[in-house]
Parts: C-alpha cells; structure tokens; sequence
C-alpha cells in the first residue's frame, strides 16, 4: 500500500481541519474534499474520493445541533447511509479507512456543551474508549 495520500472527508470541518493540519505537519499528501464541491452521499462522488487516496479519514457529518433533529432524513443520509457506502467501497477497493462516528441522530436531549456518557458503551465492550487522537495515531503509524 502506498504510504503517502490520504483523503480526508469533512476536511474544512472543526475535527477535518485539525487532523488536516497534523497529518499535513507529519508528512502526508492530504486530499481534502468537503461540502459544496463533495457530498459525501453522492455514491460517484465518494467513490472518486476514496479511490484518489491510498487511505481515507472520515471527519465528515451533519453534526449541527441547532438543525438536526428537523432535518433527520438528511442526517440520516450523511451520518449512516454515505459511512455504509464509504465501507463497503473502501472494502471493495482493499482501502484502509478512519471513521469518527457521530452521535447524531440521536433522540437524547441533552444540555449544550455536555459530555457524551459513555458508560454503557464502555460496558458492552468491556474494554475502555480511547480519546479520538489514540487510534488516529496508531492508523497513521500503520499506514
Ligand atoms: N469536534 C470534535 O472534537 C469531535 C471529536 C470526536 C468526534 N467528532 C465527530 O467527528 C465528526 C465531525 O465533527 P466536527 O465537530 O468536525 O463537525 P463539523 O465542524 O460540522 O464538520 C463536519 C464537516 O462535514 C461536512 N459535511 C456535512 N455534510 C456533508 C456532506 N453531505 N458531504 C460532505 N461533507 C459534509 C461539513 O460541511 P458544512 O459545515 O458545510 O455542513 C463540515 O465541514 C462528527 O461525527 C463528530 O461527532 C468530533
């Protein structure tokens, strides 16, 4: 596998922009694509992006707390229908792929600014949830 392009999905988002500028600091050639001139849920779209990268880091998501739940088929589309395709494309192409997954949608209503529990996650899978930079770390050391 090549070890230097890497598409980024949602690169001019808050999380894209920051893994963005460090895999750009360690060396690697970062094909950025985000909103307007990307969809994520148009399949040609993604398709072309994944293929044009030796591996692809997902930051792409309607995350907008403001608007999500009105517009919950369009979430829907963005945060579970395109992260299907992105994998099964990615699997199809042997391509290695990061995906940080969203909450949303999600029926909690929770106050602005409070923290995810993750207890009950934790449990399930018996084993504790790393901070986001810990595996985005480790897939960078094995590309
Ligand atoms: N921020 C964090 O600290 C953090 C930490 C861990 C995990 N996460 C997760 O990482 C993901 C990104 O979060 P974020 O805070 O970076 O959100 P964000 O700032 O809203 O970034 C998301 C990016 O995705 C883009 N996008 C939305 N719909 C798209 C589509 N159809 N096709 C292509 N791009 C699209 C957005 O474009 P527009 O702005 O034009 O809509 C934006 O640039 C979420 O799943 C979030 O839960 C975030």
């Amino acid at each position: 596998m090549g070890r230097d392009v890497v598409a980024i999905l949602g690169a001019r988002g808050m999380l894209g922009s920051d893994v963005m500028a460090a895999c750009t600091q360690k060396g690697f050639h970062m094909r950025p694509y985000d909103l307007p001139e990307f969809d994520i849920t148009r399949p040609e779209q993604l398709e072309r992006a994944i293929r044009s990268a030796d591996a692809v880091i997902d930051c792409a998501a309607y995350a907008n707390v403001d608007t999500v739940e009105s517009r919950r088929d369009l979430v829907h589309r963005v945060n579970t229908e395109a992260v299907g395709l992105l994998g099964r494309i990615a699997a199809d192409g042997g391509k290695w792929i990061l995906h940080f997954s969203t909450d949303y949608p999600s029926p909690a209503r929770r106050p602005l600014n409070s923290r995810f529990n993750c207890d009950r996650i934790q449990e399930c899978l018996d084993k504790p949830i790393r901070p986001w930079w810990e595996p985005l770390a480790s897939f960078l050391r094995q590309l």
